[in-house]
């Protein structure tokens, strides 16, 4: 008799990571071992390399609407953000102001906080119920001190997407350059520096079907930023270290097939999709609260709470689903999601937050089963959908 088979778990984490398309895998093959010399190396085998590596920036410029002397690659979107905010912060010169949003992922928070221990004047600014970050509170502290201002393009715990283009505009009344992570935004949605207007851009490759690892910094300028690694003098001297050129390939693989899916019918039908999740839970579960809208959103990112429930507790009630929770600790002193608490969540629900995230391979299925089993978790322990 054979063993009873179990079905793989509905990956729904895909703002965490997404797999590695496989023609980006195929991309990188040769430069793991034929192609395998130093870029900056003298002879001919060389060039075929440093031209792989002009591609791939000439692919991520043209899915960002930048130059290409523009993209940097980096190792990720957290060292992007890093050197963004340090190398933005210090090019404002005698300005000591940085203005961050509250719902920023740590690489920049945390970065904003060590300048502050190095001087700078750190405001955070509030988002309003929706998860969207209010502009009129940021131009109350925009003035001829601000020297750079971050605000994020999605956000990867529920997926809200920010008014940067405005941000842009209002701080680059005052002079101040405007930064914003695009991480979880590209791949996603289209994305085009020019008309976001901002200076500088972050990408993380593992968001976008790339591998870990791998990302880049977008200037749209002549900004002349001091390097955050001196070396080499690879990536134009703005970046040293031997370039990962198995990576950075990787990188031009999946900008290309990001565009594409992007220009195809890929984007509306995961909407509808994450739509389909949502109303089947909301018409289920009286005691789901959905969070984002009706501010826009990532067309793959539904972001719930059920009373009664930490995320932790749901998903661990659903192992037929792999999700994230937001926060990564949830005992009883957290407070729970920052970003929900931002929005002004009490601590007891903002520590339920689940992310669902869809991927460009989640299917009608999955979300089915995925629908399912939340249901039959909240309802297992949580009494029955007439409740309120
Ligand atoms: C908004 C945002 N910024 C930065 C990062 C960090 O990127 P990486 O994992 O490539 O360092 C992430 C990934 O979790 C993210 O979601």
């Amino acid at each position: 008799m054979s063993a009873p088979r179990t079905r793989a778990p509905v990956y729904l984490d895909h703002n965490a990571t997404t797999p590695v398309d496989p023609r980006v895998v195929g991309a990188m093959a040769p430069y793991w071992t034929e192609r395998f010399h130093n870029p900056s190396s003298p002879y001919p085998p060389s060039a075929v390399v440093r031209q792989a590596i002009a591609d791939a920036r000439a692919a991520l410029a043209r899915l960002v609407g930048a130059r290409p002397e523009g993209v940097v690659f980096t190792g990720g979107g957290t060292e992007s953000d890093n050197w963004a905010l340090r190398a933005g912060f210090a090019r404002g010169r005698g300005r000591r102001r940085l203005v961050v949003s509250a719902i920023e992922h740590p690489a920049v928070l945390e970065t904003a906080a060590a300048l502050g221990r190095e001087g700078a004047e750190v405001v955070s600014v509030p988002v309003d119920a929706h998860g969207v970050v209010a502009v009129e509170a940021l131009e109350k502290v925009l003035d001829e001190r601000v020297a750079l201002v971050s605000v994020m393009l999605a956000s990867n715990e529920i997926g809200t997407i920010q008014p940067v283009a405005e941000v842009s505009r209002r701080a680059h009344a005052v002079g101040a350059l405007v930064h914003t992570d695009a991480s979880q935004a590209v791949g996603k949605i289209p994305v085009d520096v020019e008309a976001l207007g901002v200076d500088l851009l972050t990408v993380a490759g593992h968001k976008l079907y790339a591998p870990k690892g791998v990302g880049a910094l977008v200037i749209a300028g002549d900004l002349g930023l001091e390097p955050l690694l001196a070396g080499g003098g690879q990536e134009g001297g703005r970046r040293s270290g031997t370039e990962n050129v198995p990576a950075i390939v990787g990188l031009g693989e999946a900008a290309r097939l990001a565009g594409a899916w992007l220009a195809g019918p890929g984007p509306r039908r995961q909407g509808r999709l994450r739509d389909t999740l949502e109303s089947r839970l909301r018409d289920a579960l009286a005691r789901v609260r959905v969070f984002g809208p009706p501010a826009p959103r990532l067309p793959n990112t539904l972001a719930i709470a059920v009373a009664g429930f930490t995320g932790a507790e749901l998903l661990a009630a659903c192992p037929e689903i792999l999700a994230g929770t937001g926060s990564a600790c949830h005992h009883p002193g957290d407070a729970g999601s920052p970003t929900l608490r931002a929005m002004g969540v009490d601590a007891a629900t903002a520590r339920g937050l689940v992310r669902l995230s869809l991927g460009r391979a989640t299917t009608g299925r999955e979300v089915g089963r995925a629908a399912a089993a939340l249901v039959a978790a909240a309802l297992g322990r949580g009494g029955t959908s007439e409740e309120a």
